[in-house]
């Protein structure tokens, strides 16, 4: 079993919020890891530190096996949809689109398939600001999925997502991942969880309080549902 990502004694603080305090994780490759925690438990803190979007104060991280501090080629290899797409307002979806693919200086390779399993297609020429928030994460899926990368991270995916776009969106990740790539998916939602997870990584106060699957996450707690077992695991630890 190989290790896409590698996380190991990793600490960061904002000020005086200690958010990450010694996370030791591994993420398998090929697999749907979700990464599940109470608001502000710091999930996007722990997805932004794999992108170097945060500096943790110490530990270390290697993604496919390379230590990323002070690295930047390996981003090559990540999709990402952040959990808050600030899209500059003015731009339409498809100057939006086009920029990306400025920016990554080569052609997207799925973007039509997208643009028309998602129904992006009479949004094209309408400007970010004028959106609807269901519509806003549609194109925040395009972008992360029209490149085809080795790791996907989605933090909080089916933001307002109607019912149809949930079910696109779940055959894309199945589709993604029967062709081996790799994701970190953070969610509230426990149907997706369900649905989804290979593995469940559970994060409280900084650390890793579970990791396994979802029967193993029941049967451990002896719960028949995900919500009851992380209400137990609340309980014991004091937090609720
Ligand atoms: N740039 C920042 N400056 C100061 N504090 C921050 C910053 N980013 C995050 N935090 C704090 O770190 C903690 C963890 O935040 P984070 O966004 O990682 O939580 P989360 O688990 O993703 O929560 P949610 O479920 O609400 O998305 C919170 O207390 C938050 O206020
Ligand atoms: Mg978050």
């Amino acid at each position: 079993m190989s290790h896409i990502i590698q996380i190991a004694n990793l600490y960061k603080s904002f000020g005086k919020t200690k958010v990450l305090q010694g996370i030791d994780l591994n993420f398998e490759e090929s697999k749907i890891s979700v990464v599940l925690g109470p608001n502000g438990s710091g999930k996007t803190t722990l997805i932004k530190s794999i992108l170097g979007m945060v500096i943790p104060e110490s530990g270390s991280i290697k993604v496919m096996g390379t230590e990323i501090q002070n690295q930047w080629a390996y981003r090559e290899n990540i999709s990402y949809l952040p959990q808050i797409a600030n899209f500059p307002a003015n731009l339409t979806v498809q100057e939006l689109v086009n920029m990306i693919t400025d920016l990554r200086g080569k052609a997207a390779r799925d973007e039509s398939e997208l643009i028309n399993d998602f129904g992006l297609g009479p949004f094209m020429k309408i400007r970010l600001t004028n959106l609807s928030g269901g519509t806003k994460q549609k194109v925040n899926i395009l972008l992360a999925f029209m490149y085809d990368s080795p790791i996907l991270m989605l933090d909080e995916p089916t933001n307002g997502l109607d019912p149809v776009a949930l079910i696109r969106l779940k055959a894309l990740i199945n589709r993604k991942k029967a062709e081996g790539r790799s994701f970190l998916i953070t969610t509230h939602i426990m149907q997706l969880v369900e649905e989804l997870a290979d593995e469940i990584v559970f994060i409280l106060e900084g650390l890793v309080y579970f990791k396994g699957t979802v029967t193993s996450l029941k049967k451990t707690f002896d719960e028949p549902d995900i919500e009851k077992a992380i209400a137990k695991i609340l309980l014991k630890n004091n937090v609720v």
